[in-house]
């Protein structure tokens, strides 16, 4: 599962080098006006509000349709925490978190994929760095969920974070 899709560039690029059986796509592509967002790529930097959100949905849909057709992508239009939700337990091989990155988002996002990923499935996402419009917020949920869960770090390198679930 890919938490956060924006144009499906990354989507692009999973489909290609990892090829897994079926990608879960979920992205709520929701413009958010407040004022905290005003530097998110679905907030002030949108020029044209919510209609440019649904356009961009639509592009995706475009980009994909064949492997949708295929049965290889599904797109979930919503937010992260309910989507998960509609998953049985232990059920993905990994997810990437790449959502709304303001840390309590990211803390729910790494508390229910925790539940989500199968033992020895990996918990992966990006932008853990300090700073960012998110003010460190990815890093610090990022960091609580090393020391509070059981989980081995695989990788913390170049703003990505890979890790195992181990109990
Ligand atoms: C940084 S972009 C994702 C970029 C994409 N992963 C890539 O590398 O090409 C962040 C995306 O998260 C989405 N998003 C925001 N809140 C979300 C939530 N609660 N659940 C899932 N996606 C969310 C936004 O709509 C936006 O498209």
């Amino acid at each position: 599962m890919e938490i956060g899709v924006h144009t499906g560039a990354f989507s692009s690029r999973i489909l290609r080098i990892v090829q897994p059986q079926v990608l879960h796509c979920v992205d709520p592509w929701k413009y958010e006006d407040s004022d905290i967002y005003k530097a998110a790529c679905y907030g002030g930097q949108v020029t044209d509000g919510q209609a440019g959100m649904d356009k961009r949905y639509l592009a995706v849909c475009a980009r994909f349709d064949h492997a949708i057709r295929a049965g290889q992508v599904e797109i979930h239009r919503g937010y992260s925490r309910d989507v998960l939700a509609e998953f049985p337990d232990d059920f993905f091989d990994w997810v990437y978190i790449d959502g709304n990155h303001l840390y309590e988002y990211v803390r729910k996002d790494l508390a229910l994929c925790f539940k989500k990923v199968k033992l020895g499935g990996y918990i992966t996402g990006d932008d853990y760095t300090d700073g960012g419009w998110w003010q460190g917020g990815v890093k610090k949920a990022v960091d609580e969920c090393i020391q509070a869960r059981a989980v081995a770090v695989v990788l913390l390198r170049n703003g990505q974070f890979v890790l195992r679930k181990t109990g």
